[in-house]
């Protein structure tokens, strides 16, 4: 029998694409920092059984119709909103993805990208290597406090709460926003909810964690960035999507906030002469929450696994659309 067609649509590290290989063709589009061209996958998944994707594809409806074969779709990422779930589950597509593995790494991320921007570390850096240091002063590079401020945590998923264990070090005040109360979290790390408004006006780092998509698109805006305090920060390690860029440069460059620190946007890669680009209080990161060697390689071979499942007719070890195995 004819093994079945995988595509990669990224180079991925080798002990993943090696266990594919022992169940599958592989196709791999073996390119370290380019994303495969939209026109490529379209032909390739023509006759692939499965996709093994990450944030940067778009898994529309097009390239899962032009899949007749397809029988799972896996993400190298918790996040699956550049996938059309509803369709691939209309279709009978399992789609597989990795939360958990990568939660405590995105934790660190995040605090790191809080604390650079509260202390200024990546200014104070250039400053120095620019030769702009000519002697110690009383109020060069001053930042804000972390210890003893109030977070506010908009999203207090499996990250989220990760993000509070480490401001509970801190002595931080944690407030945070979510769906549904997460008393556990309130009792473990005596994390208070409240209600979004409250947690934007309250809180001194504002810290969006919450899923991309339709439901939270721009949840950031004018409206949300003017409820802030003049001296908060807002951090962003979620998705670019869930915030109103244009809100947030007008909130920055007129001292409505004090700063950013972004590790996602709306378009990525982020045009170099993006407005917000060109603030001195925004840090900018390419969009590595999960970027630790451990983390990623852990995240590959989960999602090669759920391939693996998938391609067997076994469920998924993380699946996003659990009801396509109702029929
Ligand atoms: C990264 O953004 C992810 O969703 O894993």
């Amino acid at each position: 029998m004819d093994f079945p067609k995988v595509v990669i649509t990224r180079r991925i590290p080798r002990q993943a694409i090696e266990l594919l290989e022992q169940h599958a063709t592989v196709f791999l589009w073996d390119k370290e920092e380019d994303a495969i061209p939209q026109e490529v996958l379209l032909e390739e998944v023509k006759d692939a059984h499965a996709i093994y994707t990450n944030v940067s594809d778009r898994i529309d409806r097009e390239v899962i119709a032009s899949a007749p074969l397809l029988k799972v779709i896996s993400t190298m990422a918790v996040g699956f909103d550049n996938i059309d779930i509803k369709y691939a589950t209309e279709r009978g597509i399992a789609v597989g993805h990795t939360p958990g593995v990568l939660s405590e790494t995105t934790a660190d991320l995040t605090f790191a990208l809080l604390m650079a921007t509260a202390r200024r570390v990546v200014e104070g850096h250039d400053y120095v290597k620019s030769g702009k240091w000519t002697s110690w002063s009383p109020m060069l590079m001053t930042g804000q406090d972390i210890y003893g401020a109030t977070i506010g945590i908009i999203g207090m998923g499996r990250i989220g709460e990760a993000v509070a264990r480490r401001a509970t070090g801190f002595g931080m005040n944690i407030l945070y926003y979510n769906r549904n109360p997460r008393p556990e979290v309130e009792e473990q790390l005596g994390a208070k909810y409240c209600l979004m408004d409250d947690l934007l006006q309250e809180s001194d780092y504002v810290v969006l964690l919450a899923p991309g998509g339709i439901g939270t698109n721009k949840l950031m805006g004018d409206r949300e960035f003017g409820l802030m305090k003049p001296h908060a920060i807002f951090i962003n390690s979620s998705r670019g999507t869930n915030v109103d860029e244009a809100a947030l440069y007008r909130a920055l460059s007129e001292g409505q906030i004090w700063a950013a620190g972004l590790d996602v946007f709306d378009v990525e890669p982020t045009p170099t002469d993006h407005p917000l680009l060109s603030l001195p209080n925004v840090t900018a990161l390419p969009h590595i929450g999960s970027a630790s060697i451990a983390t990623r390689t852990n995240m590959a071979m989960i999602a090669a696994q759920n391939i693996i499942a998938g391609l067997l007719g076994n469920e998924l070890l993380h699946i996003v659309n659990p009801s396509v195995y109702e029929n």
